[in-house]
């Protein structure tokens, strides 16, 4: 009787017998951060709301710092169907040959999350998004994580301190011209390498959002780190789309409801996890953290703004200016 109600209910939330009564579909989420972390914590509450909200016709399971896959290998994965769910960082979706996404790594193109926010959840964000579907790709969402800071083993209180430095970088053209701006020589980097690359020398630094740097224990191995906020680093949370388009209807509505809610929840706490990150650093008392003068900061924006223009043609003049004219 009481299996006989309890089946009722859930078809009266929405769900159908078919859906409630299959054994549950298996959505593997994989990504490359610690569950700490603004994007694992948004993981862990998609899997409790998706969960909840099928009444357990879908189970979600999330694999955190690269236990599954490392960052080239995930993409492939989610392509081939090993993998459901993934949410890269926006700099990853170049070898991909989805080359716009580059344009959220320009240097100080966003001074801000609320001009990141206008692009992100307004309509170039949506455009962006639609250019994953000729990829067998879709783009359910953007999570925010934070706005980077260079660190090193030396001071880094100019651009000529970066001069010379092996600094790693994500998988993005942009990024690399960044470096070479500042003529420093750009490793690229899978993020399950880093921290052993910074402790044995393989690379001199990196740029990081606090939370990935703090949870990564960089700062460890990184005696210097400078808040120049210079860049951006954040997320598209993308599915298989014959997967998604495959799912029950109702499964799937459901699933969209947790994926909005979700992200609603990552944006909201991922400036506070930064913060709570960098409080860390600064309590380790491991790694120096500089903040920048006004005019030291004017130095780094004069130095790498030129990357914008010599970029345009990968990325496209026309989505660099619509992302001017949102933010502007
Ligand atoms: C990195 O590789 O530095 C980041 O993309 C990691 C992440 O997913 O935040």
């Amino acid at each position: 009787m009481k299996i006989r109600t309890l089946f009722l209910g859930l078809i009266a939330a929405g769900l159908s017998a078919t859906a409630v009564a299959a054994d549950p579909i298996v959505i593997k989420f994989s990504h490359v951060v610690a569950q700490d972390t603004p994007k694992g914590k948004a993981a862990e509450k998609f899997k409790e709301l998706a969960e909840k909200y099928t009444s357990g016709a879908v189970k979600v399971e999330v694999y955190a710092n690269s236990t599954l896959y490392k960052d080239k290998e995930e993409m492939e994965a989610l392509q081939l169907g090993a993998v459901q769910l993934l949410a890269p960082s926006l700099a990853k979706f170049g070898p991909l040959g989805v080359r716009e996404f580059e344009v959220f790594d320009l240097p100080y193109i966003f001074d801000g999350y609320e001009a990141l926010n206008k692009v992100t959840q307004g309509p170039v964000g949506a455009q962006l998004l639609a250019k994953l579907e000729p990829k067998g790709i879709k783009g359910l969402a953007f999570w925010d994580n934070g706005f980077k800071s260079f660190s090193a083993n030396t001071p880094i209180k100019k651009p000529e301190d970066l001069r010379g430095k092996k600094m790693r970088i994500q998988s993005s053209k942009v990024l690399e011209e960044q470096m070479r701006e500042v003529k420093s020589l750009p490793q690229v980097m899978a993020f399950s390498e880093v921290y052993q690359a910074l402790q044995t020398g393989v690379v001199d630094g990196t740029e990081n959002p606090h939370s990935n740097l703090f949870t990564q224990k960089m700062h460890e191995v990184q005696k210097h780190m400078t808040l120049t906020d210079h860049g951006y680093l954040g997320y598209a949370v993308i599915t298989n789309k014959k997967f998604w388009d495959g799912l029950p209807a109702e499964v799937r509505t459901q699933l969209d409801k947790a994926m909005v809610e979700s992200t609603a929840y990552a944006n909201q706490i991922a400036k506070e996890e930064n913060d709570k990150a960098l409080a860390g650093v600064r309590a380790s008392g491991k790694t120096e953290v500089y903040t920048p003068t006004a005019e030291e900061k004017a130095a780094f924006k004069k130095a790498l703004v030129p990357v914008h223009k010599k970029m345009e043609s990968r990325i496209g003049a026309e989505l660099i200016q619509s992302i001017y004219k949102e933010t502007g």
